[in-house]
């Protein structure tokens, strides 16, 4: 059965638009791309391929996981951990990271290649990482004061990368949320979404999470609101995600932009954009003496990302005084060199045409495809044929290559003293654009071959 339409709704709806719109180009920094194809705004977070993730809050103070920790309050919620509630809800008020510097973090994450930093602005813990106005949970209550998120959006912007918030729309702290009260809970929620993204200028990211639970959220509202503010935005795929069997790595509803397969390396997927988030260490926020990944690791993990045309999202937690682990930096640090030799492999480059598999991965650009090989079987590395002539190889970063190419494939040789512990880098200049070459599946014996 149609029905019709009130007059009144139309004026009302017509009004409701302008009102937004005009929002919308009051809160517009003046640095915000005028275009918003979901493609154009895609297209540096394309490019860019490595970014960092950053946990932080009170949290740190326990060294346990940030949220998880918790014991539950709330039925609706799926944390159980083992802190008392009213233990964890009052850390904030010894938190005091004097050492926290916004330029540091954003100088340990340009120089460890990332080209995009996402913070914890709320964890599922509902600590707010920004003096809201919404609830009295946050850093300036807290003897700190200072406002973490404002300092880190505008380091980071300083130092040339771009700047995203985690939030989490489930609040396990909230006593409304997921009750029947859940509606005075969205308005709040929503509220906190708008303080972040129209107070900061351009934000460029917003990473929402999802903790498997019901999603009672208004989510087309909530997109309208953060679309509005931020036209050039790009939003992941977990505000929608529901309890329907939708998972991280396979849904993207109609308002996201990318996928988020979570601790594992995404399968190679040329079609919709993903981005594997994965922690440094074991734990999201700080853990003492936790064990940390190897640079050899971490660099395998973004070739093969960026070989399965995704990018990586890497956790680090900082600590309770405000800094980057030094052991982490050190990683970061080793990654960040390898990147500054080897970046043209990575950077702008889409997955392909050999899929990650047991050799390593490839990437390509333009009339290059690289090889990243992280596993020499004798003499040579052996590649299915492509319908392209191969004009030209060199090494990045230093050695010597030779190829030779028939009908049954390619064979790439390096001596071994030129093979790298990590990842040996080879480029292979094409006749023509390395685009066109139909993705090639390869061997792959072991699931995580890191
Ligand atoms: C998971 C964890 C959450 C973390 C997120 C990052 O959802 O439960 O704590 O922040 O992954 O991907």
């Amino acid at each position: 059965m149609k029905r019709r339409i009130h007059p009144l709704f139309l004026v009302g709806a017509a009004l409701a638009a302008l009102t937004l719109s005009s929002i919308a180009s009051q809160n517009r920094g003046a640095d915000s791309p005028a275009s918003n194809s979901a493609a154009e705004r895609l297209a540096w977070w394309r490019e860019a391929r490595f970014g960092l993730f950053i946990h932080w809050g009170p949290v740190s103070l326990k060294g346990t996981e940030i949220s998880w920790s918790r014991a539950n309050t709330n039925p609706a919620c799926p944390n159980k951990g083992p802190i008392p509630a009213e233990v964890y809800d009052n850390l904030y008020k010894e938190f005091n990271p004097t050492l926290f510097s916004a330029s540091e973090w954003a100088g340990i994450a340009k120089d460890a290649g990332t080209r995009y930093v996402v913070l914890t602005a709320k964890h599922c813990d509902g600590f707010c990482l920004w003096p809201t106005k919404t609830i009295d949970h946050h850093i300036g209550n807290s003897p700190f004061r200072r406002d973490v998120c404002g300092e880190l959006a505008e380091a980071v912007r300083r130092a040339g990368l771009r700047i995203g918030w985690y939030y989490s729309p489930m609040d396990w702290y909230d006593p409304d949320c997921r009750t029947e009260r859940n509606a005075a809970y969205v308005k709040r929620m929503q509220e906190q979404v708008r303080e972040l993204v129209t107070n900061y200028g351009r934000i460029d990211v917003l990473w929402f999470d999802w903790d498997g639970g019901t999603i009672p959220w208004d989510q087309s509202a909530t997109y309208r609101l953060v679309r509005g503010a931020q036209p050039g935005i790009i939003v992941n795929n977990r505000l929608e995600c529901s309890t329907g069997g939708n998972s991280p790595d396979k849904y993207t509803g109609p308002d996201a932009d990318y996928l988020t397969p979570e601790q594992e390396i995404g399968a190679y997927n040329d079609k919709q954009p993903w981005e594997t988030c994965m922690t440094l260490g074991t734990q999201w926020s700080w853990k003492p003496n936790d064990q940390i990944k190897a640079a050899d690791e971490v660099i395998r993990i973004l070739a093969r990302c960026a070989g399965g045309d995704g990018n990586l999202l890497l956790d680090v937690g900082p600590m309770p005084d405000g800094r980057i682990e030094p052991r982490q930096v050190d990683v970061l640090k080793q990654v960040g060199a390898w990147l500054a030799a080897t970046g043209e492999s990575i950077y702008g480059t889409r997955g392909g045409p050999f899929k990650p598999g047991d050799y390593g991965a490839s990437t390509r650009k333009g009339n290059t495809i690289y090889l990243h090989v992280f596993q020499w079987s004798g003499d040579a590395l052996r590649l299915p044929a492509i319908p392209a002539k191969v004009v030209g190889s060199r090494m990045l970063g230093g050695g010597k290559t030779s190829v030779r190419q028939t009908d049954n494939g390619l064979e790439i040789s390096v001596a071994e003293k030129d093979r790298k512990p990590a990842d040996t880098v080879i480029a292979l200049d094409l006749d023509g654009p390395a685009s066109r070459l139909a993705a090639v599946d390869m061997p792959v014996s072991r699931k995580k071959a890191n």
